[in-house]
């Protein structure tokens, strides 16, 4: 018998659903909040509101395009953790109710985990060898910066992280900073083709073992930025093109440095990236280079597969319906884990 698993994803500003039967993904459906854009970041209230009204439609969607009814489903996956506490619920709650009303088990997926099972998301039509095992991931998100050792789909483990803000929140101010809109990233990604990535020079943070900081770095760019508006109130728009390629380059140096220590370190031959971030035209760059520079076999997800998405949820929900991994009815989303 087939097993089909309905993925949701509400941990932040879109709501997705997915399926997934036999280990193939069969629809992939993301409404995004466009209702934050005007306030520079995500307003957790309004995340929250949206997530509500869009989840029914999105969900309905997701199971048309599939071509599967919700008697079929065998199981629901949903993003337990971690997140906004208020988003999480709406999607938590949405499949307790759903799994109840079929009489079918509900799994609880750490979102952080679903990023990096991203790369393991195959369409029906890919054919694409699965990664093998282990290999390193950055996972690099709105929220989360880790190097991880994976050893199989459902074992992994962090080396290192972040110890103040997350790669894609670095993006994220520095766009704010200059008056960009959210997210920032693929703006400044866009901005950076045609900018000098060395115009612009910022100090890198000194931290020890795997572990990132990129407060330092956001906060010398701002400083930077103050003064040269002093003198020049143009300043930012008549180097837009080259502030973004010069931050979006230190951005990635830093990720980049662990993540070469860890190769070092572990001696693991295969690498890959995943959350957000990936989608970063910079960051595959460098991670692509530096697979041929020391013939280490790379793992980059698909775009659509990189931002927040259930297809990465559903492909959890799969890999944990085969070990029979499911939650309680009476499970809580959780904020952080
Ligand atoms: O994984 P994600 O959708 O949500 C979280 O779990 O946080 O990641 C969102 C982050 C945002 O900070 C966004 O600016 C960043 O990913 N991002 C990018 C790009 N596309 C998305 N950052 C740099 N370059 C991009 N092309
Ligand atoms: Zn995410």
């Amino acid at each position: 018998m087939s097993i089909t698993i309905l993925g949701i994803e509400s941990s932040c500003d879109d709501t997705s659903a997915a399926v997934i039967c036999d280990g193939k993904i069969l629809s992939n459906v993301i409404a995004g909040q466009a209702v934050h854009q005007k306030y520079g970041g995500v307003i957790p209230e309004l995340a929250s509101r949206a997530h509500q009204s869009n989840i029914v439609p999105v969900v309905d969607v997701a199971l048309k395009d599939a071509g599967v009814s919700k008697n079929e489903l065998s199981g629901i996956a949903f993003t337990q953790a971690p997140g906004l506490l208020g988003s999480l619920l709406v999607g938590t709650s949405f499949a307790k109710g759903l799994a109840l009303s079929l009489g079918i088990p509900i799994i609880a997926v750490n979102h952080l985990q679903a990023h990096i099972l991203a790369l393991f998301a195959r369409e029906k039509d890919d054919n694409t060898p699965l990664p093998e095992t282990p290999f390193l991931c950055l996972l690099v998100s709105g929220g989360h910066t880790q190097i991880m050792r994976v050893d199989s789909p459902l074992k992994m483990e962090v080396l290192g992280k972040t110890i103040d803000d997350a790669a894609g929140e670095a993006f994220d101010k520095c766009a704010k900073i200059m008056g960009l809109p959210y997210p920032g990233g693929p703006v400044i990604d866009k901005l950076a083709q045609d900018g000098n990535p060395d115009a612009f020079k910022f100090a890198k943070p000194k931290i020890p073992d795997l572990n990132y900081s990129y407060s330092g770095f956001k906060t010398s760019f701002l400083y930077f930025l103050r003064d040269r508006m002093h003198e020049n109130p143009d300043f930012i728009k008549e180097n837009l093109n080259d502030l973004a390629a010069s931050a979006q380059k230190i951005i990635v140096e830093i990720l980049m440095d662990k993540f070469v220590k860890a190769i070092e370190q572990t001696g693991i031959k295969r690498i890959g990236i995943a959350g957000g971030v990936a989608a970063n035209s910079a960051l595959k760059k460098a991670v692509t280079g530096l697979g041929e520079q020391k013939k280490l076999q790379v793992y980059i997800p698909k775009p659509k597969f990189t931002t927040d998405n259930a297809a990465m949820v559903a492909q959890t929900g799969y890999y944990k319906f085969l070990e029979n991994d499911f939650s309680p009815m009476d499970i809580e989303p959780k904020a952080r884990v």
